[in-house]
């Protein structure tokens, strides 16, 4: 899957090319937006533009970057010194944010040393040619994307504490789904199904929508996971030949098997409609939940 970044332009960068060249250089917009698409690309990013003069529409743009963009790399403008809306707007889609400025912000009037952004921004990067500005930013998604792993410790620990001393199955599968339901946003739909015997998986406790009721070994991810006993994660469920579509707008999977005493209980499976990005991190950490629960 490819990454994708939405680069935002505030105020007055619609202006760029004959805004005070001597300042932010002779290149237009347009100029600045098709150099970072065509770079974005080299570098394996998608890269969509948006620029306004407007407060509330730079706002609407983040809220709406998520579930679609994984960075947003923004130029606030005269914004990045005004606006505490942008500032939450920001904090609240929990998307990793890139704050740029053509100029030296630092070197300028000292109104323009202070930014809103910049303290919950995962880099800033001011004063830079725009080549260097887009090859610093390069060396740093990479970085910034292997960092995006979830964390698990306290789930893990509120796991632990609750089910501590409880034998019964079905009261700990209830319980994991339901902390893990409401500790991850972009989890859409957790639960456990059952291995019934007969090379068969029914439901089990779950949280989010309706799940099938049964499921055989043979078929689909959940099966999968139960017939050779591993994790398997899914990036893209529609490219699963027998996928089994409890919903039709899941996007990301990962199916994790349950032991308990050697033999395999069930499987836990993790749906999300958003980018998800499962991956061995997930695995790991979920894994050992299981473990440390049956
Ligand atoms: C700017 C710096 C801001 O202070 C100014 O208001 C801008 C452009 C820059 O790119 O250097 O509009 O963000």
């Amino acid at each position: 899957m490819t990454l994708s970044i939405l680069l935002i332009n505030g105020p007055n960068l619609n202006l760029l090319g004959t805004r005070e060249p001597e300042i932010y250089g002779s290149q237009t917009l347009s100029d600045v937006e098709a150099l970072c698409a065509a770079h974005a690309k080299t570098h394996g990013f998608e890269l969509a533009s948006f620029q306004s003069n407007t407060e509330g529409a730079i706002i609407d743009e983040i809220h709406q970057a998520r579930g679609k963009h994984q960075f947003i790399i923004i130029n606030p403008g005269a914004y990045t010194h005004t606006s505490i809306a942008i500032r939450d707007a920001i904090s609240g889609v929990d998307i990793p944010v890139y704050e740029v400025h053509l100029s030296n912000v630092h070197a300028r009037e000292a109104f323009r040393k202070h930014s809103y952004i910049s303290d919950i921004a995962v880099g800033v990067i001011c004063g830079l040619a725009r080549k260097a500005i887009l090859r610093r930013l390069t060396q740093l998604l990479p970085i910034t994307k292997n960092k995006m792993t979830r964390d698990y410790s306290e789930t893990i620990s509120r796991v632990a504490a609750l089910v501590e001393g409880e034998e019964d199955v079905i009261a700990k599968m209830a319980t994991i789904a339901c902390e893990l339901y409401q500790s991850f946003d972009e989890f859409h739909w957790v639960g456990f199904y059952r291995n019934i015997g007969n090379d068969t998986l029914k439901i089990g406790p779950y949280q989010g929508g309706h799940g099938c009721l049964v499921i055989p070994f043979a078929k689909g991810v959940c099966g999968t996971c139960a017939r050779i006993g591993d994790v398997q994660i899914v990036d893209d469920v529609n490219a699963v030949a027998d996928h089994i579509a409890c919903s039709a707008t899941t996007q990301f999977e990962i199916v994790l098997p349950v032991f308990a005493d050697n033999k395999l209980i069930g499987v836990l499976d993790i749906d999300s409609d958003n980018l998800a990005e499962f991956n061995e991190a997930d695995a790991e950490a979920l894994s050992t939940m299981l473990r440390n629960s049956f």
